[in-house]
């Protein structure tokens, strides 16, 4: 396996990150200015995993802490690329974020995916989040997904997290 680092962003990282998002199908990318709005403001919650030797980003996660809600952290974005997955680097990840968020005292986490991420389903499903249902739910497989939490026909699943 190659050999990685895990470490805080620098503001420096989002064009990198931008590029390395193209190559995370299917999820939703995003303009640059918002990974820029991550990597100048949000550098505590938010991680990059980057080749020791060579210093290429290879995945990040983009977090953040509630600004309403100091309990609740949120997940924006998580990506690694194709040929660092299945070796566990996600999970770590999301091990730091939550180590870091709950030392600042936040006790959950959320994030949102879309209902045919199903691969984002299971992993997240593995790291113990869940979809709670409500009366803007509907179960499919199992899963509790809002209808038009986006907007019109933009359906999510809400995933959360106690840490
Ligand atoms: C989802 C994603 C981040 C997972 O990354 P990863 O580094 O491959 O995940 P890990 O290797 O850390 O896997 C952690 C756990 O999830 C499970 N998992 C990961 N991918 C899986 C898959 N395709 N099918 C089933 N389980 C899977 C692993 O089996 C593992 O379980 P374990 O702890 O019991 O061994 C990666 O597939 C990805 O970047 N996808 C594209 C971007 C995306 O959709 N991001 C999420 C929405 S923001």
């Amino acid at each position: 396996m190659i050999d990685v680092n895990i470490r805080n962003v620098v503001e420096d990282d989002f064009l990198e990150i931008s590029c390395l998002a193209e190559n995370c199908n299917p999820m939703s990318t995003m303009t640059n200015s918002v990974y820029h709005l991550f990597t100048k403001h949000f550098k505590n919650t938010s991680f990059v995993v980057e080749n020791r030797s060579s210093h290429e980003i290879l995945g990040f996660l983009l977090g953040f802490i509630s600004q309403d809600d100091p309990n609740e952290s949120y997940i924006h974005l998580l990506c690694m690329d194709p040929i660092l997955r299945g070796k566990g680097v996600s999970k770590t990840l999301i091990g730091m974020f939550i180590q870091t968020v709950s030392q600042i005292g936040c006790k959950k986490v959320k994030l949102v995916t879309k209902p045919h991420n199903t691969i984002s389903i299971k992993f997240y499903t593995k790291m113990g989040f869940k979809s709670y249902p409500s009366d803007k739910t509907v179960e499919i497989d199992g899963i509790n997904i809002q209808e038009d939490y986006d907007g019109h026909e933009d359906d999510k699943i809400i995933f959360t997290k106690q840490i």
